[in-house]
This record gives structure tokens, C-alpha cells and sequence, in this order.
């Protein structure tokens, strides 16, 4: 057993819902076995200049129910420098900090393998609603995101259906389709556009033309928000100059998708995952992401976890086009 006295928690990058949660998990955990703990807020930033706080177990009461991260979150160039983490070290040592739990995305969990330089023993907890970290099926914040993405596109459906058009949603995703291909097939869409696959401007018109031609009355694109599919502007705008025939509107959901009460499922991710980083740390673990594969919890190194593409399953992407006819 390593002989970890003080660990320090912070939340980086882009929020999700089921932070707090983790926290509320990682705390609890390392009080139980004896450890004491930090709150470091505004991640790496907080890290640096010392905005860290004593957490005890009534810290964390009353919000594993809340979206968002009480220790607040940020991104911080700074410590993307020898400098900055060089300060981050100093303020750990200088608050008794000998361990952290870092929660957050692909960024956070780089930053964490950076930091690595300085020996101290680290655990990351995968907390975006991207679900593209390499060795887990999924991420905290994931199934609430999805979930968001459904209610909003049910909606998108009515006025659809009434006004007989054709909807290109924007979701988030980075640089991932994970969101856009579950949240099409879980929300009855007629096709997902995606980073991973080419976009196929006469197929996918092809499609849509059909399902109105047989029996559709309207129909619903999800688009990731990426570089590589452009987005849904510039989707929408491409199909819309070749085929007027449409009646095309375009929607963003935005932050939105961010927010909110965590999902069961997400609260219960988060919190099985914040058990096990701290008994990652205490079985001498280090450097890892905690990761959830077939519904077991593993160690992820985090240079296979930030470095390697999480593919797309192809079994989905043929459900959704079986499905949309
Ligand atoms: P996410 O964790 O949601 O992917 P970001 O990509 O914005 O979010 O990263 C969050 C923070 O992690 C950055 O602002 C920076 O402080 C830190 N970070 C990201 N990449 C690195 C890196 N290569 N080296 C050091 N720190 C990094
Ligand atoms: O990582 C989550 C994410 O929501 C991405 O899907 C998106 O590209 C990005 O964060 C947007 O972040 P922000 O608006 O906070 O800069």
C-alpha cells in the first residue's frame, strides 16, 4: 500500500454532468479510508495559484444531483508550459498534496500525463459528454448529454412533422460521433453525419427523398459539431443550394447539452469510478484513467486513453440506416 496522506480533486476542461458526483465520490472514499482531502477549484489554474480548500464530508453533501462542478472548472495554458506546472508542483507541496484525482477530458487527462514529470501519483476519472477517451465504453456525463439530445430532437420532431421540413441538428462532440449516431438512432433520425465517415451530400438526399416520397413527413440530420463535417450550417447550406425541393431549418442545441441533472446512469458511473480512484492510488496505481469496459472498471494508461482514436461501432452506424428507411 502506498502511503498517500492528502489527495487534491479538481474538475478541468469542459463540464459534464456527473462532476459532482465524482467528487462527491472521490471525497467521500478517501475520508473513509483515512485520507485527507483538497478541493482545488478552477482545475490547473487553481492548481497553480492555490485556490484549494480543506473538503470534509459535508462539502459534498446534497450534489450528486446537480449538473455542472462545484469546484468550478477552467482551461489553463499556463500549465501546457514547464513553467506552469513547475508552479502547479510548488503549491501541491506547499498545501501537503501528495496524490490527485484529476476529472475531466481528453485535454485534462494530457495535462495529467505531463505532470507526470514530476513523479506524483496521479488517477484521472473520464468526465465529458464527448465519450472519446480511448479504453471505456463510456464517459461521465455521456448518457445525460444523450438523454438531453433525445428530449430536444422529440421536440424538433413535432414542429418537423407539422411543417413537413427537413432538420439538421448540431450536436457536440468534438471530434467524435458518438453523440450524433446514439442520439439519431435513440431519437428515430433519418441519418447522423459524422467526423468519422464521409459525408455523402447525394446519398443523404437520396435518403431523405425517398422517406418523404414513401411515407415521411419530415425528417431529422444530426451533425457533429467538427471540422471535418463542417457543421450543420454548412451542411444545411450545401444540400439546400442543390435540392430547393427542401423545406430546410437548422438547430444548435448548444450548452444545453452540457447541463443539467445527471442521469442514474450517470451518477452511478461517476460514483463507482470515484471508489476506484482512490483505491487505484492506495493499491500504488498511478498515471491510469479509471475506465468501465463490459460494465467492469479497469486502469487505462493515459497515453493509450488521450492518444488513441475510440472507434465508432459500425453495428450502429448500420442500424441507423437500416432503420431511417
Ligand atoms: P477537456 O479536458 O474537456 O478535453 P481541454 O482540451 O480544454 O478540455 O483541456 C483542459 C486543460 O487541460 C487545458 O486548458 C490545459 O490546462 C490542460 N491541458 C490540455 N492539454 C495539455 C497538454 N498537452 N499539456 C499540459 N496541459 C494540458
Ligand atoms: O468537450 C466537450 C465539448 O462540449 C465539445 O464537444 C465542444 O467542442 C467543446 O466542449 C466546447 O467547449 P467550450 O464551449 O466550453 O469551449
Amino acid at each position: 500500500m502506498a502511503t498517500i496522506k492528502c489527495i487534491g480533486v479538481l474538475t478541468s476542461g469542459g463540464d459534464a454532468p456527473g462532476m459532482n458526483a465524482a467528487i462527491r465520490s472521490v471525497t467521500r472514499t478517501a475520508i473513509y479510508h483515512g485520507i485527507r482531502v483538497k478541493g482545488i477549484y478552477r482545475g490547473y489554474k487553481g492548481l497553480i495559484t492555490g485556490e484549494i480548500e480543506d473538503f470534509e464530508t459535508q462539502h459534498v453533501s446534497n450534489i450528486i444531483q446537480r449538473g455542472g462542478t462545484i469546484l468550478k472548472t477552467a482551461r489553463c495554458p499556463e500549465f501546457c508550459t514547464v513553467e506552469g506546472r513547475a508552479l502547479a508542483h510548488e503549491t501541491m507541496r506547499a498545501h501537503g498534496i501528495d496524490a490527485l484525482v484529476v476529472i475531466g477530458g481528453d485535454g485534462s487527462l494530457s495535462g495529467a500525463r505531463e505532470f507526470a514529470e514530476y513523479d506524483i501519483p496521479i488517477v484521472g476519472l473520464p468526465g465529458t459528454i464527448d465519450n472519446d477517451l480511448y479504453g471505456t465504453d463510456l464517459t461521465i456525463g455521456y448518457d445525460t448529454a444523450l438523454n438531453t439530445i433525445v428530449s430536444a430532437v422529440d421536440k424538433i420532431r413535432d414542429t418537423a412533422s407539422s411543417h413537413e421540413r427537413l432538420f439538421f441538428v448540431e450536436v457536440m462532440g468534438r471530434e467524435a460521433g458518438f453523440l450524433a449516431l446514439n442520439g439519431a438512432i435513440a431519437s428515430g433520425a433519418e441519418a447522423a453525419i459524422i467526423p468519422e465517415y464521409a459525408f455523402e451530400k447525394d446519398q443523404l438526399a437520396e435518403t431523405i427523398e425517398n422517406g418523404f416520397r414513401k411515407t415521411k413527413n419530415s425528417s431529422i440530420v444530426l451533425v457533429s459539431e467538427s471540422e471535418s463535417t463542417g457543421g450543420a450550417m454548412k451542411v444545411a447550406e450545401r444540400v439546400e443550394k442543390e435540392y430547393p425541393q427542401f423545406d430546410v431549418r437548422v438547430v444548435i442545441l448548444g450548452h444545453i447539452q452540457r447541463g443539467g441533472s445527471p442521469s442514474a446512469q450517470d451518477r452511478i458511473l461517476a460514483s463507482r469510478m470515484g471508489v476506484a480512484a482512490i483505491e487505484a492510488l492506495l493499491e500504488g496505481q498511478r498515471n491510469v484513467m479509471i475506465g468501465i469496459v463490459n460494465d467492469t472498471l479497469v486502469y487505462v494508461p493515459f497515453s493509450k486513453a488521450i492518444k488513441k482514436n475510440k472507434p465508432i461501432d459500425e453495428d450502429l452506424v448500420d442500424a441507423l440506416r437500416i432503420l431511417s428507411i
